[in-house]
This record gives structure tokens, sequence and C-alpha cells, in this order.
């Protein structure tokens, strides 16, 4: 399947769109002191037209001028952008319940279930008890140890398919962008629904034929984020097509979700129970069904879909991307391995947990490399101030952790690729960001964290990984509000003589 920024870019689609939505309703601002602002801010779009691909590096470049924190007018709409982690620590501690507000977006009305999903919903009672719920009953610990095989299972099928390619003895070129989504979407559907829509061992070729051309449409919408497409977008909204179309893929996309819901309800009037999370929130409904109706459950699958699949994804290429081109971490994490885990099994998740080396490994990618760099955007409920700003109500806030991750002021050599750093850091120190701060921070952390440690580990285990070329593999961002590699990764990879490579491959 093609792989891009679903969520995180329709995040920003809708965020856009959003934005031209309000041009003409001009809010009145009465604080004086609002952060620096770039001159001039043209009329009507305001400083639409700086926004150039990609947009963290765009903001980074503005903060060198303006400062930390700086404003901008997106039409007539306020956004404050801020690029310290002083700021952003402010923004979540002191300001964490001001900002815990999502911007409306326009179509978050259509896909976002009338934002009623956990990320787009506004902050109050709504969100809060999503959040609750969903934190013991889909992300918690107990939770995510239910569905602890599909990980494993899915992890050994791509080291499988690796295997496959490269049995010839020497090294072969493999492209892991596709295999890495692939194996995301296949542990996230298992989980909610039992099922997997890619590769081998595909129970029902029509509905995943189905469910892969949704995925891909709405792939499609988030690739007009780009901020250079900004003017079509804005005609194909006049012309009523574009929301005719989101009305359409919003409609199939509840179809769907609906049919698995029925499924599920079917088979579990039946015999047996299985265990995946339809199952699960089907029979909470049955004891709260004024909590639990089908558009919460529909939007909750959406959500993990949207927002848990091409994120911990971009990040294992990311991974790997950095360890090829730092051959002497790769030997180091290997090293590790070998010492710890040994050649006589598979690595597995509790081996992920102990590996410190590869735990840093990981820190290190999101680091450089955060999936969402400028997180997701937030709003301020109320007025308030920001490093002695003042911020209005109804104010647009981004954080650009890519540039927090790349302050000089905070990290040493910021842009080498040094896991070796967070062996006297403390990882869990408020200048790493890559899921955010404070109550509207990313709730799968865990689960991206358990995925990417486990896949990432079973590679450097099983096989050496080379580039393709002499030269180091290209760095470039691809678009997207999430951050994609532009080119997708390709590598040589052989596999490793493993003694028990039978036993691990059965
Ligand atoms: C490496 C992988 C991931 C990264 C880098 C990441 C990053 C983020 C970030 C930066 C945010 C926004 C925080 C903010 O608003 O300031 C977020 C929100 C969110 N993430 Fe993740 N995420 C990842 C994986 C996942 C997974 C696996 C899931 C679920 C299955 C998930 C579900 C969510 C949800 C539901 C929200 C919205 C929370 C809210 O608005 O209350 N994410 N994530
Ligand atoms: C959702 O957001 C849209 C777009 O701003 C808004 O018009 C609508 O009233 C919101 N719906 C709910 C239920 O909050
Ligand atoms: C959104 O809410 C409106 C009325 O509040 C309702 O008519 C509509 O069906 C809802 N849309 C979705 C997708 O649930
Ligand atoms: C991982 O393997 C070790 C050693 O075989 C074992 O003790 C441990 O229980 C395993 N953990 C999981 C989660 O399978």
């Amino acid at each position: 399947m093609e792989d891009t920024a679903i969520f995180y870019s329709s995040v920003s689609l809708l965020f856009l769109i959003f934005v031209f939505k309000l041009w003409f309703q001009p809010t009145t601002h009465r604080s004086k002191n609002l952060p620096p602002s770039p001159r001039p801010s043209l009329p009507i779009i305001g400083h639409l037209h700086l926004l150039k691909h990609p947009m963290h590096r765009t903001f980074h470049n503005l903060a060198q001028k303006y400062g930390p924190i700086f404003s901008l007018r997106f039409g007539s709409r306020l956004v404050v952008v801020v690029s310290s982690a002083s700021a952003a620590e402010e923004c979540f501690t002191k300001n964490d319940i001001v900002f815990a507000n999502r911007p409306n977006l326009l179509l978050g009305k259509h896909i976002g279930y009338n934002n009623t999903t956990l990320t787009l919903a506004p902050y109050g009672d709504h969100w809060r008890n999503l959040r609750r719920i969903t934190t013991i009953e889909v992300f918690s610990s107990k939770r995510l140890n239910m569905f602890l095989s599909i990980r494993s299972d899915e992890t050994k099928r791509l080291l499988e398919k690796l295997s496959r390619v490269s049995s010839q003895g020497g090294f072969s070129k493999v492209e892991l962008k596709t295999m890495f989504s692939e194996l995301t979407f296949n542990i996230m559907m298992r989980m909610i629904a039992g099922k997997r829509y890619y590769g081998d061992d595909v129970e029902d070729e029509e509905e995943a034929r189905r469910f892969r051309k949704i995925m891909k449409e709405a792939v499609s919408y988030g690739g007009a984020s780009n901020p250079g497409d900004f003017l079509p977008i804005l005609n194909w909204i006049d012309g009523g097509d574009f929301k005719n179309k989101v009305v359409s893929l919003s409609k199939r996309i509840d179809e769907f979700l609906q049919g698995l819901i029925d499924e599920h309800r079917n088979k579990q009037a039946g015999l047996e129970s299985t265990d995946n999370m339809i199952d699960h929130l089907l029979s909470l409904q049955e004891s709260q069904p004024e909590y639990y109706t089908d558009q919460i459950i529909k939007g909750l699958i959406l959500v993990m879909l949207l927002a848990g699949t091409d994120t911990s994804a971009i990040t294992l290429e990311w991974a790997m991307t950095n360890l090829v081109n730092n051959p002497e971490v790769l030997e180091k994490a290997k090293a590790e391995l070998d010492d710890q885990v040994g050649h006589e099994r598979l690595i597995n998740e509790s081996d992920v947990f102990k590996l410190q080396y590869l735990q840093s490994i990981i820190s290190e990618t999101l680091r450089l490399c955060p999936a969402a760099p400028v997180l997701v955007p937030h709003m301020s409920s109320d007025d308030c101030t920001v490093g002695g700003y003042d911020v209005p109500r109804d104010t647009i806030l981004l954080v650009n952790a890519w540039a927090i991750h790349r302050d000089p002021k905070l990290w040493d050599e910021p842009d080498s690729f040094k896991p070796e750093r967070f062996e006297t850091e403390e990882r869990e120190s408020r200048k790493l960001m890559p899921f955010g701060l404070g109550r509207r921070s990313c709730p799968g952390s865990g689960l991206a964290q358990r995925v990417v440690g486990l896949a990432l580990g079973s590679l450097i285990q099983c096989f050496e990984w080379e580039r393709v070329g002499d030269e180091k593999v290209d760095m470039s961002e691809g678009k997207g509000t999430t951050m994609p590699k532009a080119d997708p990764l390709e590598l040589l990879c052989k596999a490793r003589p493993i003694t028990n490579s039978e036993l691990i491959f059965v």
C-alpha cells in the first residue's frame, strides 16, 4: 500500500481549510503585548505567503529572526509558534488547561464524527471521559499486554518476508517503507478487529481491498496539505467539490467501520468472544450503552488507524536510515543484542525494555526525526501569557518540537545522531517531546515504543544492513505535517547467522 502522512497531514489540511473559513471573520485583539511578528502581514492572507514546505523548517528560520515565541496571522487568525523548551513547558504546565483545546476543524465534522473523536474533540467533559476510558480500556499496560502475541507474530512475519528475499546468501535490496507500513497497519487492525488486510493470509480479499482503497483516498487528501497548494484547495472548496468528496469518503469510512462493528456484534451473539478491541468495547456497550455508542467506538477505531500507524512506521524508517548512516551505532546495537539476548532465541518485548542502547537509538531518532514535528495544533480557550507575551483566547498554538530538539543551547552537537547522549541525559527530560507534553500528549506512546522497539531490535538481531550506494542515505523530509522521508528507504540486507533460525522463522 502507499504509505503517507494520513492522520497528521489530514489534521493539517483540515487546519488550513479551517483557516480559510475564518478569513472573513475578523477577531479583535485588545491585548497590547503580542509576540513579535514578521512584517508585512498582507491583507486577507496575513502571513500565509510565508509558509513554505517543510513547515517546521520555515518556522525554525522565522524563530532565528523573531525569537522563540513569535506570532503569525493565518488569514485573520492569530497563530503563536513556540520554539524553545522553556516556552513549551510554560504552555503545557502553567497554561496546560488553557491550551488543551483544539481548533475546531471544518472537516472534523465529517470525518471526525462531529469532532467527537479523541484527537479532535474540544477540551471538556466528553474529551476527558474519552481520554480516561481509553487510558484504561485501550492504552493501559494490561490491555497492551493482551495483544503481545499479535505484535510478535506480525514482527516475525516481517522477518520471514525479509529472509525469503535475502535467502540467496548475499545482500539483497529491500524497500522498507511499504513493509513498515504494512506491519503497523496489520498490528493495529488485528488489535482492533482481529484481522489483517495486507500481505498473505488475508481472509477476505474483497474487504481488504475496500479498506486499502479507503485509506489510500484519505491519503490523497493529506497530500494536498502542502501550503504551496493553498489556492487550488481554496478553489476546490469554493466549487463545493472538495466538500462533496469528503462527505462521500466519510460515508464510506463510516459504512466500513459500522460493518466491522456489526460483524462483531453478530459474532458475539454466537459463541466465542475473541480478544480484540471491538469485542471489548461492545461488551462495555452492553453495560453502559449511553456512553459506548457505536459512534464513539467507530471514532476510536478511526483515530487509532489514522494516528497510530503512519507515525510508528515513519519512526522505524528514520531509525533504520540513521543506523545505516552511522554504522558504528549499528555495530554497537548489534553488540548489545548479542550480549544480552544472544543467538539462541529471538528478541521479545521484555528484552526491549532492558536494552538501554536500543532505547537510546529510538529516543535519538525521535529527537532528530519526530514524526509530528509541530505536534498537533492546540488552541487557547482563554487569555493567558507565555514568556511575558499576551496570548488572547482562540489563538492557535503550534509547538515546533523539531526546532526544540535541535536547539544548540540544549543539545551538544544537535545535528549529529548520537544515542550515547541519553546515557547521561534524562530520557524523560522536558526538552524531548516527540509525543507532546501535558494533558493532550500522545496516549499511544507506550504502544508506539513497543512496536518500534520490537521491530527495530529484531531487524538488528537477525540481519546485516548496508546502504545501497556509498553515499549516505538522503535525509530530506517529504510533504505532510507528519515528517515522512522524501524517498522511500531502500537498503541491502542479509540474514545473520543465528543458531536457531529455523525455530525463529516458523
Ligand atoms: C512514534 C509514534 C507516535 C508519535 C511520534 C506520536 C506523536 C503524537 C503527538 C505529537 C501528538 C499530539 C500531542 C499534542 O497535541 O501536543 C499525538 C496525539 C495523539 N496520538 Fe500519537 N504518536 C505516535 C503514535 C501513536 C499511536 C500508536 C497511537 C494510538 C494507537 C496514537 C494516538 C494518538 C491520539 C489519540 C492522539 C490525540 C490525543 C488527544 O488529543 O487527546 N499515537 N501523538
Ligand atoms: C465541529 O466543528 C465544526 C467546524 O468548526 C463546527 O461547525 C461544529 O459545530 C463542530 N461540531 C461539534 C459537535 O462540536
Ligand atoms: C453530526 O451532528 C448532526 C446534528 O448534531 C447530525 O445530524 C449528524 O448526523 C452528525 N454527523 C455524524 C457524522 O455523526
Ligand atoms: C522473553 O524471553 C525470556 C527468555 O526466554 C522470557 O523469560 C520472557 O518471559 C519472555 N518475555 C515475553 C514477553 O515473551
